[in-house]
């Protein structure tokens, strides 16, 4: 058995880090804790999958380190930034500018064709036509989704959308790249060229969150974290968890 080595490497620069971050959210009269209070580091040039069970805090934790919500406590660095002290449109800019989120649901706007999802982010950072055009068209070839442009969300199937999300996130060429749960939707053939795309992304520098609940990922994995009840731990890969 393979064993790789699951730890951080100090000559890659940290993008985002939790310093004793944990997330609690209201229930009733009462709280959940959705996460511990939890260390982590998502470095450059590293594929990072986080594992788990249906309602660990997985999602939490990606959404932590994706700036869509605050933590409860500790401290969270994101881009050289103290996420805590940002008000919402800084930290909507720090999103824009730097990150990449597929999320679970994908969030695509429903009254938008394909071009127009994926071509969103950029129309938000102030790019125009032909740019915007250019960037769309690469994104679509990227997801082999050209074929779609004009199609809305209702038009397709649960990978045909989740591959226009994945188009979108990458679409700004973003520093952090994080996917829930992105594969799914996805077919076999489908699953394999994301995977293969979002570890070429991670060796070309870029950090990359994925979450899932299938162990056969981890061979696409640099190192792995497993979630349960709201505690993070390092996973120690096995490159032939797949045979
Ligand atoms: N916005 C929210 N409000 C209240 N509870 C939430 C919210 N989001 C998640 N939770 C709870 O936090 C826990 C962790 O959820 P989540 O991070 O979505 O887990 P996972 O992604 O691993 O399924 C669950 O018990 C879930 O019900
Ligand atoms: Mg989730």
């Amino acid at each position: 058995m393979l064993r790789v080595s699951n730890s951080v490497n100090l000559n890659k620069r940290m993008l985002a880090e939790l310093i004793k971050v944990s997330k609690e959210y209201k229930a009733g009269d009462g709280k959940i804790i959705a996460l511990q209070p939890t260390d982590f580091k998502l470095q450059e040039g590293q594929l990072t999958l986080i594992l788990g069970p249906s309602g660990s805090g997985k999602t939490t934790l990606l959404s932590l380190l994706g700036c869509v919500i605050y933590p409860t406590y500790g401290d969270l660095y994101v881009m050289g930034q103290h996420v805590n002290n940002l008000n919402a449109k800084e930290l909507s800019k720090l999103r824009l500018e730097n990150i990449g989120f597929v999320f679970q649901q994908f969030n695509l706007l429903a009254p938008l064709n394909t071009e127009e999802n994926i071509g969103m982010p950029l129309k938000m950072l102030g790019l125009h036509g032909r740019e915007i055009r250019q960037k769309v068209n690469e994104a679509m070839e990227l997801v082999d989704m050209t074929d779609r442009r004009k199609s809305l969300p209702k038009q397709m199937s649960g990978g045909q959308q989740q591959r226009v999300a994945i188009a979108r996130a990458l679409v700004t060429n973003p520093k952090i790249i994080l996917c829930d749960e992105p594969t799914a939707s996805l077919d076999k053939d489908s699953l394999a060229v994301v995977m293969t795309k979002l570890k070429g992304l991670a060796e070309s520098g870029k950090a990359v969150a994925v979450v899932t609940h299938d162990p056969r990922l981890q061979i696409y994995a640099d190192r792995a974290v497993e979630v349960k009840n709201g505690f993070v731990t390092d996973f120690v890969i096995q490159k032939d968890a797949s045979k």
